[in-house]
């Protein structure tokens, strides 16, 4: 099945690096009204502090959902996703920062202006977050790169939480954190190559202790762009691999042995583009996603006389790795025995505290004759227990020989990050969960396990 991008934690098809999927549409209603911080669902629209954006059959977001958006983790000193943050804006100490934009974007700014196709599958209902048609909460830090531009700042990072529709286990949490970074060129030719040049003389060498196994080449598979001279891009795609290779190594500088490694990728935004990989603990981890910025973005951006390039990377990864952290929900736990162990500026280990058994729960049923999508499931769990849920997995798919019906068993592992759960209080929910999940989608419940 489709899994979210390397900027998500477990996958190996970024949403934006694809061409091509089935578009399903599911629609989902709720109604839903809270006394939570500006967030009122009403019936015909949505209330988020001062604004009101209407429902229409694009609406999926959630109470669940909207209820992080006041968190921002990037932002909390101590939180290792804050702390990362604050590591990498260290780095590129040359960049504007941007680290305080609203979520709540366009249609335009997280798809159009970054090129996407009008059909790509990254637009579905069942992958994003839609307040309607036109309003959605931004997937990925990439929808301000136009802002990012407009403020006239040469070079600028830009950071914040995005959400995604997505499955449910350790390392999948609706809402993460990304950081984006761009960096631009202006002038001629040669006074571009002569301002690229004299960063890369300026920047610090790789440490011998980094690895970088890279064997790109602009080819016509991965090209570079018609308005792009050779003279110019060489040095670019130098100063971008450099820029990112020097920040990774600022990460990881404890580690003894660090492999990087460089592998052509897909991106509308971007030509040519590439994927970065790190070789932690026996496997290769997928971390970022950048390349040299399409012309015509930049031209959107009145840039028409620069070249660019651009990166954005997933902070919770890279966080459960450098902090030694299991669990993606552990971010958002306001337990202080997990933020008393944290230091800004400061990468140590996580030490585990104790587990709380699971209690495991099955359900399992007919589907009806539309079409399935494990995201809408999960979303629907989280919806009734919200971070009690740890883990959705399918554990039987059964086609009826002579009706051709199918029917799922999904095996649901409750587990609360900070207490023990009850028999009783996970069996309420259990009933909630096969209640909603009837109504919503329609299935015919099967005998309960
Ligand atoms: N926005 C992309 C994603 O979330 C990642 C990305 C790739 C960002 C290439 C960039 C870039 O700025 O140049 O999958």
């Amino acid at each position: 099945m489709f899994r979210n991008s390397i900027l998500r934690l477990s996958s190996s098809i970024q949403p934006y690096g694809t061409k091509s999927r089935l578009v399903t549409i599911v629609c989902q209603r709720s109604f839903y009204s809270t006394q939570n911080s500006g967030i009122e669902f009403k019936e015909n629209s949505i209330q988020v502090n001062d604004t009101a954006y209407h429902r229409d059959d694009w609406t999926n977001v959630t109470p669940t959902v909207l209820s992080k958006l006041e968190r921002k983790l990037h932002l909390q000193p101590r939180n290792p996703i804050g702390i990362i943050r604050q590591l990498i804006e260290d780095h590129f100490n040359d960049f504007a920062t941007f680290n305080n934009v609203s979520p709540i974007v366009t249609t335009q700014q997280n798809f159009d202006d970054l090129l996407i196709p009008k059909d790509h599958p990254s637009r579905t209902k069942s992958d994003n977050y839609y307040f309607n048609k036109d309003t959605v909460l931004r997937a990925h830090t990439s929808a301000h790169q136009l802002q990012g531009l407009a403020s006239g700042a040469n070079k600028f990072l830009i950071s914040g939480d995005v959400y995604r529709r997505d499955e449910i286990d350790s390392s999948h949490y609706p809402v993460f954190h990304q950081i984006e970074g761009l960096a631009y060129f202006g002038g001629q030719d040669e006074d571009q190559v002569a301002a690229i040049q004299a960063d890369l003389e300026k920047a610090k060498p790789i440490p011998a202790n980094i690895e970088i196994v890279d064997d790109t080449v602009i080819h016509a598979g991965n090209p570079k762009q018609d308005r792009h001279s050779q003279v110019v891009m060489t040095p670019l795609v130098a100063h971008l691999k450099h820029s990112i290779n020097s920040m990774i190594c600022h990460l990881f500088a404890d580690e003894p042995n660090l492999k990087v490694r460089w592998i052509e990728a897909y991106f509308p935004f971007t030509s040519p583009s590439y994927e970065v990989e790190i070789f932690y603990q026996g496997e290769w981890l997928e971390v970022l996603g950048c390349g040299v910025v399409q012309q015509t973005l930049l031209d959107k951006g009145n840039r028409h006389d620069a070249v660019g390039w651009a990166f954005g990377m997933g902070l919770e990864r890279l966080a459960m790795v450098l902090f030694g952290i299991p669990d993606i929900r552990l971010f958002w736990s306001q337990d202080n025995r997990f933020i008393d162990q944290f230091t800004p500026g400061q990468i140590n280990k996580f030490q585990a505290f104790s587990k709380y058994p699971p209690c495991i729960k099955d359900i399992s049923f007919w589907l009806p004759p539309t079409e399935w999508h494990d995201n809408n499931f999960c979303e629907s769990i989280r919806g009734v227990a919200g971070d009690l849920v740890e883990n959705v997995k399918v554990i039987d798919d059964f086609v009826h020989p002579k009706t051709n019906r199918r029917s799922l068993c999904y095996r649901i592992m409750y587990r609360s990050m900070d207490r023990n759960v009850t028999n009783d209080e996970i069996n309420e929910i259990q009933e909630k969960v096969r209640s909603t999940v009837e109504q919503e989608f329609g299935v015919e419940l099967r005998e309960k396990k």
